[in-house]
């Protein structure tokens, strides 16, 4: 292998290829501590509480999430705070024990390319280790001050309404899409967007700065969302460490499927008939539309339907949308190595769908 092939390998951390050594080399140094972090503060537990609760810590994951802290944080005057690392591990946190919770209520068996904790332990046990993560999230976060406390905590309310307005659905009355893209921001831009917060508060930048950050992890989180929306019905589990198509099983209509479920012609026909009960019919709950799917057989069928379908090059153009409004926050920050791994960063976002 020539030296030049080496360099290219180590500018790559975290899944995303960072561009330039020195940088790469610093932000994955941060994330060898945030791992440690990790680890250690879910270590102290009882043992019948620590198997469970470092279950998907110990499985996998890309760390995103503290990669985006790490990264946006050495656009700041102070890049090798310590703050950062412990904001870093928050985030990983806060996002595992929405992963605890979030595969109970898809009934998800597969997390990470492991069993998920629901199908391991039952649901009682993965909701109480969800609790419990959270329980230590929120311990670490009190060592980074009370705005912070107050970040997290607003996050969070904002990451559980959207997972409640994803399960309540769109009324009658509302543009599924916009309701989608809400979802889609509460759920999950929200939590990107607290990272880059961090990222920018704990290396002390200003307050423009600091907006700005957030800002971009909104429209990066939004794009991740659509991206992951559209990768549960294009990729085999091998690639995505999930089951495919566990939304349709739990009758979430993602981006893609509400674009494919306006489309005219037999395919159209075919996914309304299978995706949608007729307006009105679901009287136990009148604003859900959506029929999940039960069997192995419609699944791949929906699949198959929805992988040719306009609405996944539509989703795609979606996506595109918000990596633009993520350029156009990254040209106002300051320009550096920093700042073109996070373009690279988004390109990454955009191009994993494939
Ligand atoms: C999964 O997040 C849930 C979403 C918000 C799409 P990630 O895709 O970051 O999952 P891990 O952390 O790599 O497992
Ligand atoms: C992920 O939501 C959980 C949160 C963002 C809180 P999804 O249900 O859409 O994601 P996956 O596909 O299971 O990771
Ligand atoms: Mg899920
Ligand atoms: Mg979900």
């Amino acid at each position: 292998m020539s030296t030049s092939a080496v360099d290219e390998q180590n500018t790559v951390v975290a899944g995303v290829d960072l561009g330039d050594l020195e940088l790469a080399n610093t932000v994955r140094n941060g994330l060898e501590q945030v791992e440690k972090l990790l680890i250690d503060e879910l270590s102290d537990g009882e043992d019948f509480l620590q198997e469970a609760a470092l279950h998907l810590a110990k499985a996998g994951g890309k760390r995103f999430r503290p990669l985006f802290t790490i990264l946006t944080g050495q656009l700041g005057p102070n890049p090798t705070d310590p703050a950062l690392i412990t904001a870093g591990t928050v985030v990983e946190l806060v996002h595992l024990a929405t992963l605890y919770h979030d595969d109970v209520m898809d009934e998800a068996p597969m997390r990470r390319g492991a069993a998920s904790v629901n199908s391991r332990w039952g649901n009682s046990i993965a909701i109480l280790a969800g609790d419990y993560l959270f329980a230590h999230a929120s311990r670490l976060t009190s060592t980074l001050g009370p705005d912070a406390v107050r970040i997290i905590a607003e996050t969070f309310a904002e990451l559980v309404t959207g997972q409640m307005r994803e399960t309540m659905g769109a009324r009658e009355s509302q543009d599924p899409v916009e309701h989608y893209l809400r979802v889609v921001w509460e759920k999950t831009g929200s939590l990107i967007a607290a990272s880059g917060r961090f990222g920018g508060t704990f290396s002390g930048a200003d307050t423009d700065h600091v907006e700005r950050l957030a800002r971009l992890g909104d429209a990066v989180g939004t794009a991740f969302q659509i991206s992951d929306d559209i990768i549960d019905i294009s990729s085999a589990a091998e690639q995505s460490g999930k089951t495919p198509g566990t939304d349709l099983r739990e009758g979430v209509h993602t981006l893609p499927v509400l674009y494919a479920l306006r489309e005219e012609g037999a395919d159209g026909d075919r996914l309304r008939t299978m995706l949608t009960h007729p307006v009105g019919s679901a009287s136990d709950h009148p604003r859900v539309l959506a029929r999940p799917l039960e069997t192995d057989a419609e699944v791949e069928e929906a699949l198959v339907l929805l992988g040719r379908s306009r609405g996944m090059v539509l989703a795609k153009e979606k996506l595109q949308g918000y990596a633009d409004i993520a350029h156009t926050e990254l040209s106002a920050l300051p320009a550096g190595p920093a700042n073109d791994a996070l373009e690279r960063l988004v390109r990454y976002t955009i191009e994993r769908v494939g």
